[in-house]
This record gives C-alpha cells, sequence and structure tokens, in this order.
C-alpha cells in the first residue's frame, strides 16, 4: 500500500487568527482609502455620504466578506480550486479573478514605486515649485509621447525594487513571508498615519478643511450616482469578489472563527478610511487657507492627482513640509504594499493549487513574468496611457460582475448558500441568520445589476 500513498503536504497556515486578520486588514486598507474614499465622500453629498455608505457595508460588503470567507475556509483552495468545489462551472469564475488580480498586480505596482520615489523626493521637496509639471513632465515624461520605449530612471529604479521585494515575500509564503510583512508594516502604518493626521489637524484652515467633508448634503441622498458611488467604494476597499478573501481564508485552521474576524476587518478598514478622510481634508483646508479660496474650488482631491501633485504643492508650502511628505508617502507604500501582497497572492495561490508549484517557484515564475510586463509598460511611457481604461474595466465592470455572478453562482445556481451559512455558523461566535441569505442571494446581486448597467450606460453614452 505504500506504493499509492501520494505524500501530500499539509496546506500552509496562518500562525493565528491574529496573523489572519492583520493580513485582511492589511489587504483591504489600501491606496483606496488614503486617495480614493475622501474625494469620493466629499463629492457625493460629504456627512450624508455616510449614510450610504454605511448602508452599502451592511447589505453587501460585510455579507459578501462573509461569502468569501466561507467558500475559501469550506472548500481551502485558492480561488479557481475553491469555485470548483462548489460547482465544476465555478472554476472559470476563480480563473476570472485571477486574471484581473494579475492585471491589477501589473499597475499597482507601478503606484507603490511612484510612491516610493516620492518618499525619497519629500526629503529635499524635489518636485520643485511646479509639481503638476513635474509629476508628468520630469517624472513620467509624458509630455514627450514620442519616445514611447525610453525608460524614466526614477521609476524604473524603485518599480525592480517594489517587485524584488515581492517575490521575496511571497516566495517565503504565507506564515512566513506574507504574515509577518503585515505584522512590520501594519502597526508602522498606523502610527506613522495617526502622526500625520494629529499634525493635519493643527495646520490653518484644517477646521474648513473637516467642515467642508462633513456638512451633509441631504439632497445627494436621492441620487443615483451617490448610491453607486458608495457601493463602488465599499467593494473596491474591502477587496471582496477579487478572490483575494478567498485565498486567504483557505489558509485558516479548520476550526477558526470567520464571522467575527470580518467584522474585526470591515469596521478597521472603514475606521482607517474615514481617518484618512479627515487627514486629508484638514491638508486640504490649509491649502484652502493659503490660496485665500474656500475648500469648494480646489481641485484635484482623489487619485494619483491628489498624491502626486495637490500633496506635493501643500507639502512645499507647510513648515516641517519634509516630515509630513515622508509620513504621507511612507504611508502610501505601506497601505499599497501589504494590498499589493494579498492581489498577487491571489495568482499564486491558483497555480500552487493547480499545478502542485511551490510557493517559492509559484512567486519566482509568476512573478518574473509580471515584473517584465509590467515593467515594460510602467517604467517606459507606453503603459500609463491605458492605465485608466484598464482601471475602469478591471475594477468596475469586472469586480461587479464578479461579485454578481459569486452570489448568484453560490446560492442560485449551485444551491449551497445554506451550506455555506451552517458552515460559517459552526466555526464562528457570531452567527449568521436566514437574513445573510437574503441579503447575498436578492438584495446584493439586484444592487449589483444595476450598478452594471448604469456603468456599461455610462461607458456608451
Ligand atoms: N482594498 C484596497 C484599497 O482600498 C485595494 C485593493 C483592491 C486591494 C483590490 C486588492 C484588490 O485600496
Amino acid at each position: 500500500t505504500t506504493s499509492t500513498t501520494t505524500e501530500v503536504k499539509p496546506r500552509e497556515q496562518w500562525t493565528g487568527q491574529t496573523g489572519f486578520i492583520l493580513a485582511a486588514i492589511g489587504s483591504a486598507v489600501g491606496l483606496g482609502n488614503i486617495w480614493r474614499f475622501p474625494g469620493v465622500a466629499y463629492e457625493n453629498g460629504g456627512g450624508a455620504f455616510l449614510i450610504p455608505y454605511l448602508v452599502a457595508l451592511i447589505t453587501a460588503g460585510i455579507p459578501i466578506l462573509f461569502l468569501d470567507y466561507a467558500i475559501g475556509h469550506r472548500m481551502r483552495g485558492a480561488a479557481p480550486t475553491a469555485f470548483r468545489r462548489v460547482a465544476k462551472w465555478m472554476e472559470s469564475l476563480g480563473w476570472f479573478q485571477v486574471f484581473i488580480c494579475f492585471v491589477i498586480g501589473l499597475y499597482y505596482t507601478a503606484i507603490i514605486a511612484w510612491a516610493l520615489s516620492f518618499f525619497v523626493l519629500s526629503f529635499n521637496l524635489g518636485w520643485g515649485d511646479d509639481p503638476a509639471a513635474f509629476f508628468t513632465g520630469d517624472f513620467l515624461q509624458l509630455s514627450d509621447p514620442g519616445v514611447s520605449m525610453q525608460f524614466v530612471p526614477s521609476v524604473l529604479i524603485p518599480l525592480v525594487a517594489v517587485w524584488g521585494v515581492t517575490i521575496f515575500v511571497l516566495a517565503a509564503g504565507i506564515a512566513k513571508g506574507v504574515e509577518r510583512t503585515n505584522f512590520i508594516f501594519l502597526p508602522l502604518l498606523l502610527i506613522s498615519f495617526l502622526i500625520l493626521v494629529v499634525r493635519a489637524l493643527f495646520l490653518d484652515g484644517a477646521a474648513d478643511g473637516l467642515n467642508a467633508l462633513f456638512t451633509p448634503d441631504w439632497v445627494a441622498l436621492g441620487d443615483p450616482s451617490v448610491w453607486i458611488a458608495a457601493y463602488s467604494q465599499i467593494f473596491f476597499s474591502l477587496s471582496i469578489a477579487y478572490g483575494i478573501m478567498v485565498t486567504y481564508s483557505s489558509y485558516r485552521n479548520r476550526r477558526s472563527n470567520m464571522t467575527s474576524p470580518g467584522l474585526v476587518v470591515a469596521f478597521s478598514n472603514s475606521s482607517f478610511e474615514i481617518l484618512a478622510g479627515i487627514g486629508v481634508f484638514a491638508t486640504l483646508g490649509f491649502m484652502a487657507h493659503q490660496q485665500n479660496v474656500a475648500v469648494g474650488e480646489l481641485e484635484g482631491l482623489t487619485g494619483p492627482i491628489l498624491s502626486f501633485v495637490t500633496f506635493p504643492a501643500i507639502i512645499s508650502e507647510m513648515p516641517g513640509g519634509q516630515i509630513f511628505g515622508a509620513l504621507f508617502f511612507g504611508s502610501l507604500v505601506m497601505a499599497g504594499f501589504t494590498s499589493l501582497l494579498s492581489i498577487l497572492q491571489v495568482v499564486s495561490s491558483a497555480f500552487q493549487d493547480k499545478f502542485g508549484w511551490s510557493p517559492r517557484k509559484a512567486a519566482v515564475i509568476l512573478g518574473s513574468v509580471s515584473a517584465v510586463i509590467s515593467i515594460l509598460l510602467f517604467s517606459t511611457t507606453t503603459g500609463l496611457i491605458a492605465l485608466d481604461t484598464v482601471d475602469m474595466w478591471t475594477n468596475n465592470i469586472g469586480i461587479i460582475a464578479s461579485a454578481i455572478a459569486t452570489c448568484v453562482g453560490v446560492i442560485w445556481v449551485a444551491r449551497r448558500g445554506e451550506e455555506m451559512r451552517l458552515h460559517l455558523n459552526s466555526v464562528s461566535t457570531f452567527q449568521v441568520g436566514k437574513w445573510w441569505l437574503v441579503l447575498t442571494g436578492i438584495i446584493a446581486p439586484v444592487v449589483l445589476t444595476y450598478m452594471l448597467i448604469e456603468q456599461i450606460r455610462t461607458l456608451i453614452v
């Protein structure tokens, strides 16, 4: 009989509940918290935005987070394997998520590399007097589209470094690589960011910034696009339906509480988001104060422009701006990097589970392939032009479709929703009632389908 026993290595595991929670928070807290939430909230009703935001969190965010956890934990596999164990046809949904993560990984690394460059630049305010011209002109060299395959050293060098460290961490595996990195970076991130927020609150004009962010515009609640913005923010922010939470929970011990950690992750993520809103808008209030304008007249309040143009301009004018800059860009790097690990772990785990590769083999092969593509696209002037389009297709359309397929596939087609619910309850202290099936099976898919139609409609018109 010895000849028939193939040696099956036990599945890797987090060292315990804390490790899993840290990694899950590390994934959720990312660029979306720092540069996306504050501006989105401001533009969609300010203080009133918190209502659709909380509704989205409770009706779709947390329920689908639990569903992702249940699939990964019960089926004990990376996204394709776990979904195949739910129903054969669903393996393709898993690979779709792997593909999305692969694509996001290509440019998420580039953004972290930019932040790393700006971290270094902040020590001598190296972006000069005109940060807007510096960012697109000198830094990204977009002003000269003719030389499309020319490498930009200030992007190339940090990008190579980010890929190198990423491959190194993923090769070390779940406990020694991903968990350990989160264990270091997450506390550091929290401390740096808290110092930054406290400093921001003491800037002249900080109160005006906070008023601009939190003054509620109740009329906005009647606008469907405000609700769509809230649901999109929750999805992106909690990293659900990307295969990430399926993958991460597949590495938990068989008997471990799933729902209570889920609540911790969800509320930590939202708390960080609101903290970021306070920090960013206090800082913007200072800028408005300096320029003697109302906060509402400022531009460039979200995304790369907020981080790499607006913030550098403010930092240059601020007493002690060098330290503030280092804290801000350092936070971006740390928040982004822990999210990046989770995105690429989806790709790595998928190949490990499908082809029996070791973590090291998967990290080196997949990491090198991604690194080469990412470097060719994003340290030259070629890929940047496509960034917005790719982001739209992956993060808006792709992820919503993936969430609909997950809910409808598991609950209505495979008819395994009740099994998932009982599974969660058998291991967890916080019990989910039948309401959970109503939310994931009916409410979330209806809202998501509406969002998908709206997204596609705006693409066509
Ligand atoms: N949740 C992360 C954020 O808020 C971003 C992210 C999105 C991470 C998708 C992984 C996958 O920034």
